[in-house]
């Protein structure tokens, strides 16, 4: 994590959402310019809860342009009260007039396997995105923060950190006693932005060990591992504390 240019610090909440919002309507008015189309992938968790209030809120967006996909998702069924896409439905989706077809959650079924259903999320944005070198680009990608520094479901010491040959992928959380679907760190890679929100006094100490980086001997964090130039932070305040 880079703290130039990259990192924005706004003084309270309220102006972190303000300002991610309104950044995310200046990228989906370019990317709806230039290729029709505005293809986000939602980030969970409760961080984003407001920020998908918000954007609700608007009436300016092109919201039939818009399509919907997820950075990774509870292996639960869509209505179960963990699930990232019932929290994304219940905040944004019921309040705003994107297509149902133009909505891809992970897991759109009560019934899932976590391999098979990454395989098919895989394969379904292999088909509605544009591809480059044969990879799936989104044009934004929301990401979360983890006390242990993971995000989206890229947990440390999980065997999908060295996933490199598909976008998607399934991964046992051993320190959740759950499985977990997910972006890989490929797919991270291949979008055309990153961008990663963190809020709250809760998040200052993960921030301060990612601006001071690994110490010797050890091991990145997986949000250090995301490597991709069109990567920016958004913080509070709060998040950010004396680091
Ligand atoms: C998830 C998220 C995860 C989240 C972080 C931060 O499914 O939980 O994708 O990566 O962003 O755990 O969660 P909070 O926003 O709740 O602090």
């Amino acid at each position: 994590m880079k703290s130039n240019g990259d990192c924005h610090v706004l003084p309270d909440a309220e102006q972190l959402y303000v300002t991610v919002t309104e950044h995310l309507l200046h990228l989906a008015d370019a990317a709806i310019a230039a290729r029709g189309r505005f293809h986000l992938a939602l980030a969970g968790g409760n961080t984003p809860r407001r920020l998908y209030e918000r954007l609700a809120a608007l009436d300016s967006a092109d919201w039939d342009r818009w399509e919907i996909w997820f950075g990774d998702e509870r292996c639960v069924p869509p209505d179960h009260p963990d699930s990232n896409y019932r929290m994304a439905r219940e905040t944004l989706l019921e309040h705003v007039a994107i297509p149902p077809e133009q909505v891809h959650p992970i897991i759109p079924h009560a019934r899932f396997e976590p391999e098979a259903a990454a395989a098919d999320y895989a394969d379904t944005m292999s088909a509605h995105l544009p591809l480059r070198a044969g990879w799936p680009i989104l044009d934004v990608v929301l990401l979360g923060l983890g006390p242990d520094g993971h995000t989206a479901s890229l947990f440390p010491g999980t065997g999908i950190l060295d996933v490199q040959d598909t976008p998607v992928a399934a991964a046992y959380v051993p320190r959740l006693g759950a499985w977990r679907i997910s972006l890989t760190l490929p797919a991270l890679a291949h979008a055309r932005q990153l961008i990663f929100v963190a809020e709250g006094a809760g998040k200052s100490e993960i921030l301060t060990r990612l601006l001071r980086g690994p110490a010797a001997g050890e091991s990145p964090l997986p949000a250090e591992r995301v490597s991709n130039p069109h990567t920016e932070w958004y913080l509070d305040a709060a998040a950010r504390g004396s680091a």
